[in-house]
């Protein structure tokens, strides 16, 4: 799926303004996601960190898991965004979960500048995990 510009524009703002309610007191890396569905709507998720680190929640699965307790599920593209000049891909996990609401969304990868590359959760994560 092609991306509209102002798509994507409005997901990287999105995603940003998540990025500043992040709870990383422990690796001060913060992280923001937007995830927008077939209606056009939009879920926000920032990276929550605890004191036992093992229970951290990611930024992209605190977006995708608000969106599931709305009833939204069909997933159109993601957008995940942080404080560093690189742009960062959804860790392993978040790539497993992204697949579970979509096998073709379009992830837009940015860094703190707004900068951007666009890969599909297929090429993030080929050879996905199904059960069927
Ligand atoms: N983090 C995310 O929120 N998303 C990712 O895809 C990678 C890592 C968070 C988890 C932790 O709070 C911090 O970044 C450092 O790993």
């Amino acid at each position: 799926m092609a991306l509209d510009k102002q798509i994507i524009e409005t997901l990287l703002d999105a995603a940003k303004k998540a990025m500043a309610q992040a709870h990383a007191p422990y690796s001060d890396f913060a992280v923001g996601a937007a995830v927008m569905y077939d209606d056009g709507s939009i879920e926000l998720g920032c990276n929550v960190e605890n004191a036992s680190f093992g229970a951290t929640m990611c930024a992209e699965r605190t977006a995708i898991n608000a969106g599931v307790v709305r009833g939204k599920t069909n997933l159109t593209a993601i957008c995940v965004t942080n404080m560093t000049d690189t742009m960062i891909t959804p860790c392993g996990i978040c790539r497993q979960v992204i697949w579970e609401f979509s096998k073709d969304a379009p992830v837009i990868c940015s860094n703190k500048d707004g900068a951007y590359k666009i890969l599909t959760i297929a090429e993030l994560l080929p050879h996905a995990f199904d059960l069927d």
